[in-house]
């Protein structure tokens, strides 16, 4: 693929670290929009920085001025109100939107497995999966209105070096050191995905400016389902 501009919103956090490296790597000029916070990852030479916070949609305006992108991606949407507020800011200035949900919204609990991509979306235990599936329904609508032209990525549980996957965190590893048992969710029998963010990275940079992943399913489940982590305890 040729290059292409590529516009991260976020670009520094545990999932969009691992993919502004591959993108750089992919040959992409890569621009980050973030508040410039303490760098806790690194931002890799040759990215352009603008500062803007997202919640603040007119200093994001004022930050991109006349710029247009290929992609624009946006690892920090949370709440429809953000979604829409991103149609009305890229409409017009980007060829393929790229939306980071969760693979949270897929239907809790399921009625059957494997998940896939027509599983249908419902998770009333989390305010946050909720508020993923109303963003989700916002850029459909946009897409089936308007043709604003969005790809919908669903990640798993994802991690990198400054995060542990676990549910009591380094509590947990200071446990197992100590030959001490840790808590697990549920019974102890249920599967559990877990992602490292360069393998994430490495499924989800070639999807960028793919006009067939615009408005389609994405194979974002279906890197899940091949690092699908058993976590029953052996005998
Ligand atoms: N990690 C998981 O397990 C998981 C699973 C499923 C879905 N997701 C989704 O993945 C996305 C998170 O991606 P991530 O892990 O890369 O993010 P993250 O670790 O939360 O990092 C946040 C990034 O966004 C910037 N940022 C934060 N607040 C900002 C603001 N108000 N304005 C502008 N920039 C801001 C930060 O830089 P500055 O601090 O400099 O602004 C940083 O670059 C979310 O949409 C989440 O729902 C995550």
């Amino acid at each position: 693929m040729s290059a292409l501009s590529v516009l991260f919103i976020g670009g520094t956090g545990v999932i969009s670290s691992a993919c502004s490296r591959a993108a750089v790597d992919a040959g992409h000029r890569l621009t980050l929009l973030r508040r410039g916070s303490r760098d806790v990852r690194a931002v890799p030479a040759d990215v352009e920085v603008l500062t803007a916070d997202v919640g603040d949609p007119a200093q994001v305006r004022e930050a991109l001025g006349s710029r247009r992108f290929d992609v624009v991606v946006s690892f920090l949407v949370f709440q429809p109100e953000q979604a829409r507020a991103d149609i009305e800011t890229f409409r017009g200035r980007t060829d393929h939107y790229v939306f980071i949900s969760s693979a949270s919204a897929y239907q809790t609990p399921p009625a059957r497995l494997p998940l896939t991509e027509s599983t249908p979306l419902r998770n009333p235990f989390s305010d946050y999966s909720s508020a993923k599936i109303a963003c989700e329904q916002v850029f459909v609508d946009a897409y089936r209105s308007e043709g604003f032209p969005v790809t919908i990525v669903r990640p798993s549980h994802t991690y990198d070096p400054t995060h542990v996957p676990l549910h009591g965190g380094w509590t947990d590893v200071a446990r197992m050191r100590a030959g001490k048992p840790v808590f697990v969710h549920g019974d102890g029998t249920s599967l559990w995905t877990l992602t490292h963010h360069e393998d994430f990275a490495a499924a989800f940079v070639p999807l960028l400016g793919l006009p067939q992943v615009v408005a389609s399913p994405t194979p974002a489940t279906a890197l899940a389902r091949g690092l699908l982590v058993d976590a029953r305890p052996r005998s």
